[in-house]
């Protein structure tokens, strides 16, 4: 049997692109570019437009600029604003069985929504996300039960968000004020915030910042800059570190909080805002650590995806090794099998734990999934050959796959192995 195909041979002899944290140790990408596109794919669990965590970044640096911050402080408050949803995943199972509904657009809405505050705003939010599309006697059971442990339920879908994106943060091996920062992200400045209750000076500082920062981007996007300061101001003292708050309100009149958010520049300024004197590289210990991490994230969206990622990921290297691959092809390969189904993180866990066939409505958005792991991939500097290839893990050499249709002469090795992988380590778990 002839193992070693043209493509492999091609594989062995070619030497990669230089500087891609893909492939070669010997980076030159910041830690930021890595993280920063990544960010993308938290964005899109947390129903937010992609950019969400990137222009917090941006906006909170200003704030704590403002605030006169020292450098070392504000390298870990950088890292801390963009890995803020680290956690995402980790509750949106829970979430979606809770509500029996669409977790995403639940988690899209109640940032608009004053939810601490019982009346109509929050009353109308569970009108319209509890158990949506059920018979109505089912919904009004439905609500009836969210109502009565709406605070228990919510304070453990924090604590579960909260524990894994801090866990996160030092598995990738940033310090302490990093991951305690993120744990933190949901107390209010009157203690009546998650999971801890903590008030005031209780509330690590980054942590103060972050959750400022997050409420003035989701309003700026949705409702403009005039609404995003009002929401500022009005919720300060509540959820709100009032200094804080005076902080980015004399930003805005000087015409210094919003600029460089745009959709396409954010990246490019979060990118700038990073303190110079303390900028990471990229080693390629780095990248293994960020690369499991994300995976794990990928695989907490789902019960049934449990250990997916690295599953593709070892049967990927099995496949690579049997095909003669070299160790730095085999790596590289690993690396596209942990991050292939990152675009999975667009998709509602309505969908992902249907426990039926799925509509063609549905099914249009599961055939998204790859091309959202290409977008936020080709992000990152010396990644676009891996985005390219982890994006292609749903094609077939017949063209029927997706989501570029591509045929079996646009479909290199690399393709097949993953696509390959995939597909056993689908049918080797328990799915619906
Ligand atoms: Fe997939
Ligand atoms: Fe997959």
């Amino acid at each position: 049997m002839h193992l070693l195909t043209p493509n492999t041979a091609r594989l062995q002899r070619e030497n990669a692109a230089p500087d891609s944290p893909g492939r070669r140790p010997e980076s030159t990408v910041r830690m930021s570019e890595i993280i920063s596109a990544l960010s993308y794919a938290l964005d899109l669990t947390e129903g937010r437009p992609m950019g969400h965590s990137v222009r917090s970044c941006l906006i909170g640096m200003r704030i704590a600029g403002e605030m006169g911050m020292g450098i070392a402080e504000q390298r870990d408050l950088y890292y801390a604003l963009l890995l803020k949803d680290a956690g995402c995943s980790s509750n949106s199972s829970k979430l979606f069985h809770i509500l029996s509904a669409d977790e995403i657009r639940a988690k899209r809405d109640v940032k608009l929504t004053d939810w601490t505050r019982v009346g109509w705003e929050s009353l109308q939010y569970a009108l319209t996300h509890v158990a949506t599309g059920a018979p109505f006697l089912n919904r009004v059971r439905t609500l009836v039960q969210v109502a009565a442990k709406q605070q228990t339920e919510s304070c453990l879908l924090v604590k579960i968000r909260c524990e894994r994106g801090a866990s996160i943060a030092r598995r990738i091996g940033f310090p302490e004020p990093v991951a305690q920062a993120i744990h933190s992200l949901d107390e209010h400045w009157n203690g009546g915030g998650y999971p801890d209750g903590l008030r005031h000076g209780e509330i690590p500082l980054f942590s103060r910042i972050m959750n400022l920062s997050q409420t003035l981007e989701v309003f700026l996007v949705n409702r403009g800059q005039q609404p995003a300061i009002d929401v500022a101001r009005k919720r300060s003292g509540r959820w709100f570190d009032p200094e804080l708050v005076r902080a980015a309100a004399s930003l805005e009149k000087r015409g210094q909080l919003w600029s460089g958010l745009d959709q396409e520049q954010a990246i490019e300024h979060a990118l700038a805002v990073e303190p110079k004197e303390s900028r990471m590289l990229a080693n390629e210990e780095m990248v293994e650590r960020i690369s499991q991490a994300f995976a794990e994230i990928i695989d907490a969206k789902s019960p049934f995806t449990f250990r997916h990622s690295n599953g593709v990921a070892d049967a990927a290297v099995g496949i690579s090794r049997q095909l003669a691959l070299s160790e730095e092809n085999v790596t590289f390969m690993r690396r596209a099998a942990l991050l292939h189904d990152i675009g999975k993180l667009s998709v509602s866990n309505t969908i992902l734990e249907k426990p039926a066939a799925l509509s063609k409505d549905e099914w249009d958005v599961v055939k998204l999934h790859p091309y959202y792991t290409f977008e936020i991939l080709r992000r990152i500097p010396g990644f676009e050959e891996l985005s390219d290839i982890a994006a292609a893990h749903h094609e077939k050499l017949d063209g029927s796959g997706y989501y570029r249709h591509r045929s079996a002469d646009q479909l290199s090795l690399e393709m097949r192995i993953l696509t390959v992988a995939d597909i056993f380590d689908a049918l080797a778990a328990k799915r619906p």
